[in-house]
């Protein structure tokens, strides 16, 4: 496949034929939304109808095309619709959609091709069709593994929405999950580090991380029974807003949960599968944890995720069924077969490396320019513009990032929002020319709004 698919479609985008939301766009959201409730922060601020998406780019029912930079929702890394992946699905659909979890060749190739491509004899794997089944799944595991039941994770990581994910995680006030007694019993949470808002600081500011691993040691001591099978934590904050953690973190969690017989759980739904440059981000800082999770990007789109284990305990997998009804079907395993391949064959891993450090880059020289820039963040693909009121206070600017979302989305930019951090997730296969065509439109949305704050 040439590498370079996607180019041609993509030469002039943005390209507007009407205001936006359009007409169209908006009579259909109207038509929709009067069945349908509870649609996410992202759509209701901007209520725009797609229809069609072709590498980096998505057009809308009204002919308006856009630039991506969200890859649905970190999802179709790979760009959307592409050629390798979506002939793969399609010669599963005409041929066998579901065999339950019988072996079919395209598992047997898939399952060789992830044990290949995963480091530390990371091999022993389930296959389901959410990031959240496979985050259930990782827990189910651990227990199983360890005999343990009690499990740490951190403020503000997101894992799912089922019972046992959403006890992993922030108590949404006003979601349906806060009435109530909502966290399982025996899950807890501990702040990680976030270099730009130290919650433990060295006398100078910088972030102590030791400080957190001792925090650990005496919550584990004082709060808990002592029974911990997992620290289950995200290897970046994605719905936190691409928070990365400082370079001495995960060394010296892997030593930490080493000492004290807990499993390390890395949930990578969001970030794995070459989002920030490598099959696994936690390879970044060279460390294997014992328990991975993948889904979005993994497919490609198609809903297909994984769980998977450290070979040593691929027997305690034996005692938690990998049975379910559309996980590893010859659809989802194609998808996830053809979109390492792809990777493999496009260099995606060293292209998300290269055109990451340029966004970075660039985001820095914006900095210096706009004072509501608080901070830079990224690695490989996965990004993010800290707003804040002032630089000193850091105090978090929530209505500059809804509008300069909303303004840049109207200018052609499809993103995704997250309060005061913009963040952008764009197709792996994107390339400087159109990382930087949608810097202009948001750097051009950040000037607007600075205007309007009187900055
Ligand atoms: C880190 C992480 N884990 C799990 C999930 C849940 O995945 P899904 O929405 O596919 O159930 C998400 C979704 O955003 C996620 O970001």
């Amino acid at each position: 496949m040439d590498k370079d698919w996607w180019k041609e479609n993509a030469e002039g985008v943005p390209h507007l034929v009407t205001d936006l939301p359009g007409p169209k766009s908006q009579a259909m959201h109207a038509r929709t939304t009067k069945y349908m409730h509870g649609l996410s922060g992202q759509v209701q601020l901007f209520p725009v109808c797609f229809d069609e998406g072709y590498g980096v780019t998505l057009t809308d029912v009204d002919g308006n095309k856009y630039l991506d930079f969200s890859s649905g929702i970190y999802v179709t890394s790979l760009g959307h619709c592409h050629p390798k992946i979506s002939e793969a699905i399609s010669y599963w659909a005409k041929r066998l959609m579901n065999a339950h979890d019988f072996t079919t060749p395209v598992k047997e190739k898939l399952m060789e091709k992830m044990a290949e491509v995963l480091p530390g004899k990371l091999n022993a794997i389930q296959l389901y069709s959410d990031g959240t089944a496979a985050v259930e799944a990782g827990l189910r595991a651990a227990r199983a593994i360890t005999g343990k039941h009690e499990f740490i994770s951190c403020f503000r990581d997101f894992h799912g929405k089922t019972m046992g994910a959403v006890s992993c995680a922030q108590m949404v006030r006003g979601d349906v999950l806060s009435y109530g007694p909502t966290r399982a019993p025996g899950f807890y949470m501990v702040p990680r580090p976030n270099p730009y808002r130290p919650t433990f600081a060295k006398p100078d500011g910088t972030i102590d991380t030791d400080r957190y691993i001792e925090f650990y040691e005496e919550f584990i001591r004082e709060a808990t029974v002592g029974n911990i099978a997992a620290f289950v934590l995200e290897p970046v904050q994605g719905w936190g807003g691409s928070i990365f953690p400082p370079d001495d973190f995960f060394p010296k969690l892997r030593a930490f949960c080493d000492k004290n017989g807990i499993l390390l759980m890395d949930d990578e739904v969001l970030a794995g599968m070459g989002r920030t440059g490598d099959w696994l981000t936690m390879s970044h800082w060279n460390v294997v944890p014992d328990i991975v999770t993948f889904g979005k990007s993994f497919g490609n789109g198609f809903p297909v995720t994984a769980m998977v284990v450290k070979e040593e305990y691929a027997d305690a997998l034996d005692k938690i069924s990998a049975s379910s009804s559309y996980g590893g079907n010859p659809m989802a395993c194609a998808a996830a077969l053809a979109s390492i391949e792809v990777i493999e064959e496009e260099n995606l891993l060293e292209n998300s490396t290269r055109v990451g450090e340029y966004f970075v880059k660039r985001m820095n020289e914006m900095k210096e320019n706009h004072p509501i820039i608080g901070d830079v963040k990224g690695k490989g693909m996965l990004l993010g513009l800290e707003l804040v009121k002032d630089r000193v206070t850091k105090e978090p600017f929530e209505e500059a990032g809804k509008l300069v979302y909303q303004k840049a989305f109207r200018k052609g930019l499809a993103w995704i929002p997250a309060g005061h951090i913009l963040r952008m997730s764009p197709p792996i296969i994107m390339d400087e020319k159109y990382a930087e065509i949608g810097l202009q439109i948001i750097e051009e949305s950040i000037t607007e709004v600075e205007k309007e704050f009187g900055y």
